[in-house]
C-alpha cells in the first residue's frame, strides 16, 4: 500500500518530469502548521539552481501541471515552496486500508537482507552500567524495527569474556578459594577492583597473573575451568537483568569474544600476507593511510602485541569476517557509545582493505553519547558510588510502584509498575538525540505530562476504557467526511505511521518514532477534549471509535517497536 506521502512524491515527480523533463527528489515533508496545508514540496529552489530559472516560476508551472489531480490541492508560497492539501477522500481511503490491515499499512520489505546487529555487549565479571542499558535499548529497538519489516535479523551479543584482565581475575579467585572464602561474586565491582589492586601492589601476584593469561590463551584445562566459573556467574547475573528489560536478546544470541579466539592467529597472518599489516618492533600493526591522527600522521592499529597477545581490535576483525563469510550477513550494525568511533572506523577500513567487504557494503556504527545526571556528571548513588544497572532498574520499578499507589485502582500493580518503570527508562533514553549526552532525570521521565512513557501508556489506557464502553451492537466505520478539524488532524497523523517507520531505518533515529507517537497521543487528547466520542449520533460515534481504534493500535505498535509494553488498565 502506498502512503499519502509516497502518493504525493509520485505525482509530483511525474509533474516535474512532464514540465521540465528532469528527475529530482521532490523533497516532500509535513508542514509545520495546518494553515500551510498538510505537506510541502521543497525542490524548486534546488531545481532553479541547476536549470537557471526562477524558483517561483518553476513552482507555479508544476502546480499548474497538477491542477487535474483530484486528490491534492497545491499552491505556491514564499520563495518557491509548494503547499499541498490532500482531499478527505484520499485520507479516508487510507484510513480504511489501515483499519483493515494488521500491519497498519506497513508492507514487508521487498528486498530482504540478512542483518547482524551487535548490541548490549556487557563484560564478564563486571557490573553492567547505564552505557550497556543504552546499547541494549537502542539495539533492541533496531532489531524490532528490522524484524517488523521482515528482514532476517541476527542478534549478536559480543560479550567481553576474554583478554589479559582474566589473568588477575582468575588468580584472585584462586586466592579466595585458598582462604576458604565464598567465591560467589555478588559484587562484581568489588571483586574486580580487589583483583586489580593485588595486581598493582603485589609483584608476585602480577607475575602469576601474567603466567595465567598465557595458560588461558593456550587452553590449559584447569585455567579454563576457573574462567568458566567466572563466566557462569556473570551469565546468571545477566539473566537477572535481561528479563526485567524485556529484550529480544536470549542466551542463544551470545557470541562472546572468546568464540573468535581460535580465528585470531589466522586473521593476523592473512592481513600480514596481504601486506595490510606489518611487523613493527615485534608487534603487528595495520597502517591506515586514510585515517589520520590529530597531528596528521597515518593511524596504526595494533592487532598483535610484541608478547604475542591479541587485542580487542583483532577479535573485532575476526568477528567481522565471520559475520560476512560464515553468517553471510548482507549488512552489519554495531551499537556502542561514541568513544568507540575511531576503533570501528579502523576495523571497517581494514576489512575493506582485506576485501572481506567492498566499499559499498552497508556497515555502520550506530553510536550514542554518555548518560549523565542532571548535574551533568556520571550517575551516582546517594553514597557517591557509580550507579549500577541493577540499582537503576530496581529504582525505576520502585518509583513507578509509588506513583501508581497514588493513582491506580488496578490489582495488577506490580506488572503495571514494571511496564511503567522500565518503559519510562527506555522511552526517555530513546527519545533523546542519541548523538548527544543524555541527562537522566527521574521526575521528568516518570511524569504523566509531556513526552514520556506514562503519558503515552495513559493515552492508550484511556482509549481502551472508551472502547470497553462502546456498545457491542455497533461497528466502527470511517464516515465519508470529517466533521471536525480535530478528527482530521488525528486521522492525518495515523496515516503517517508507515512513513515514520520507514524513515527511522535511515540512521536509526529512533527519537523520531518517539516524537511521532507523542504527537499522535496529543492529537487524540485534543479530540477527546473537544469532541464527544460516545455521546453523539451512532454514525458519528462509529466514525470516532474507528479513529480511536486506529490510534490505539498505532500507539501500541509504535511502543512495541521501541520495546515498550502497554496495559489495558491502570
Ligand atoms: N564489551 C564492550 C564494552 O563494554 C563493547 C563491545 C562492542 N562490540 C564490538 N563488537 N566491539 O565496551
Amino acid at each position: 500500500m502506498m502512503t499519502i506521502k509516497q502518493y504525493i512524491e509520485s505525482v509530483m515527480s511525474d509533474a516535474i518530469s512532464r514540465t521540465y523533463n528532469t528527475t529530482i527528489n521532490p523533497n516532500i515533508s509535513k508542514t509545520s502548521k495546518p494553515i500551510f496545508g498538510d505537506y510541502q514540496a521543497n525542490f524548486a529552489m534546488k531545481l532553479a539552481g541547476s536549470i537557471k530559472d526562477n524558483p517561483i516560476t518553476i513552482a507555479n508551472t508544476v502546480v499548474k501541471a497538477l491542477a487535474d489531480d483530484s486528490h491534492i490541492t497545491t499552491s505556491v508560497a514564499g520563495p518557491g515552496f509548494i503547499n499541498i492539501s490532500i482531499s478527505s477522500a484520499l485520507l479516508i481511503e487510507q484510513l480504511n486500508q489501515i483499519l483493515a490491515c494488521p500491519r497498519l499499512g506497513i508492507e514487508p520489505t521487498n528486498s530482504v537482507r540478512r542483518i547482524v546487529v551487535d548490541y548490549s555487549n556487557p563484560n564478564i565479571a563486571k557490573e553492567m552500567h547505564v552505557g550497556h542499558l543504552r546499547s541494549a535499548v537502542i539495539g533492541d529497538s533496531i532489531c524490532r524495527i528490522l524484524t517488523f519489516l521482515v528482514h532476517d535479523v541476527i542478534r549478536q551479543n559480543h560479550i567481553g569474556d576474554w583478554g589479559t584482565q582474566f589473568g588477575q581475575l582468575i588468580e584472585y579467585l584462586i586466592d579466595l578459594k585458598h582462604l576458604g572464602e565464598d567465591t560467589t561474586i555478588r559484587d562484581f565491582n568489588a571483586f574486580y577492583q580487589a583483583a586489580q589492586q593485588c595486581f598493582n601492589n603485589d609483584p608476585a601476584f602480577a607475575t602469576r597473573s601474567r603466567k595465567r593469561v598465557v595458560l588461558l590463551q593456550s587452553g590449559d584445562p584447569e585455567t579454563l575451568e576457573l574462567w568458566q566459573q567466572l563466566v557462569d556467574q556473570s551469565y546468571s547475573y545477566f539473566n537477572t537483568i535481561y528479563p526485567k528489560l524485556d529484550l529480544l536478546l536470549t542466551m542463544d544470541d551470545i557470541r562472546p569474544e572468546s568464540y573468535y579466539n581460535p580465528m585470531l592467529a589466522d586473521t593476523v597472518q592473512e592481513l600480514v600476507a596481504l601486506n595490510i599489516a606489518s611487523y613493527d618492533d615485534n608487534a603487528v600493526v595495520v597502517k591506515l593511510d586514510d585515517i589520520k591522527t590529530k597531528s596528521g600522521d597515518s593511524m596504526g592499529m595494533i592487532i598483535q602485541k610484541s608478547d604475542g597477545g591479541y587485542l580487542y581490535a583483532t577479535t573485532d576483525l575476526a568477528a567481522l569476517k565471520y559475520r560476512v563469510k560464515t553468517l553471510k550477513a548482507d549488512e552489519i550494525i554495531y551499537v556502542t557509545d561514541h568513544r568507540q568511533k575511531l576503533h570501528f572506523d579502523m576495523v571497517f577500513k581494514t576489512a575493506k582493505l582485506a576485501q572481506w567487504i567492498d566499499d559499498s557494503y552497508p556497515i555502520q556504527h550506530v553510536s550514542f553519547g554518555a548518560v549523565l545526571g542532571t548535574d551533568k556528571k556520571p550517575l551516582k548513588t546517594r553514597s557517591g558510588d557509580l550507579i549500577t544497572l541493577r540499582q537503576l532498574l530496581d529504582e525505576a520499578e520502585h518509583k513507578a510502584a509509588t506513583l501508581l499507589s497514588q493513582k491506580s485502582h488496578s490489582n495488577d500493580n506490580q506488572n503495571i509498575a514494571n511496564i511503567i518503570g522500565i518503559g519510562s527508562l527506555k522511552f526517555s533514553d530513546l527519545s533523546a538525540d542519541k548523538q548527544k549526552d543524555y541527562l537522566f532525570n527521574w521526575d521528568q521521565m516518570l511524569s504523566f505530562d509531556g513526552k514520556t512513557a506514562p503519558y503515552l501508556i495513559n493515552a492508550y489506557v484511556r482509549i481502551q476504557s472508551i472502547l470497553r464502553q462502546y456498545p457491542k451492537d455497533q461497528s466502527p466505520r470511517i464516515a465519508d467526511d470529517f466533521t471536525s478539524p480535530f478528527e482530521r488532524q488525528l486521522a492525518l497523523k495515523c496515516t503517517q505511521f508507515a512513513d515514520v517507520i520507514l524513515e527511522s531505518t535511515e540512521g536509526f533515529e529512533i527519537q523520531k518514532i518517539c516524537q511521532y507517537v507523542f504527537e499522535l497521543a496529543q492529537l487524540f487528547h485534543q479530540l477527546y477534549e473537544h469532541c464527544p466520542i460516545l455521546k453523539c449520533s451512532p454514525e458519528l460515534m462509529n466514525h470516532r471509535i474507528a479513529l480511536c481504534q486506529i490510534t490505539a493500535k498505532t500507539i501500541k505498535q509504535s511502543l512495541h517497536l521501541i520495546g515498550i509494553r502497554t496495559c489495558d488498565y491502570m
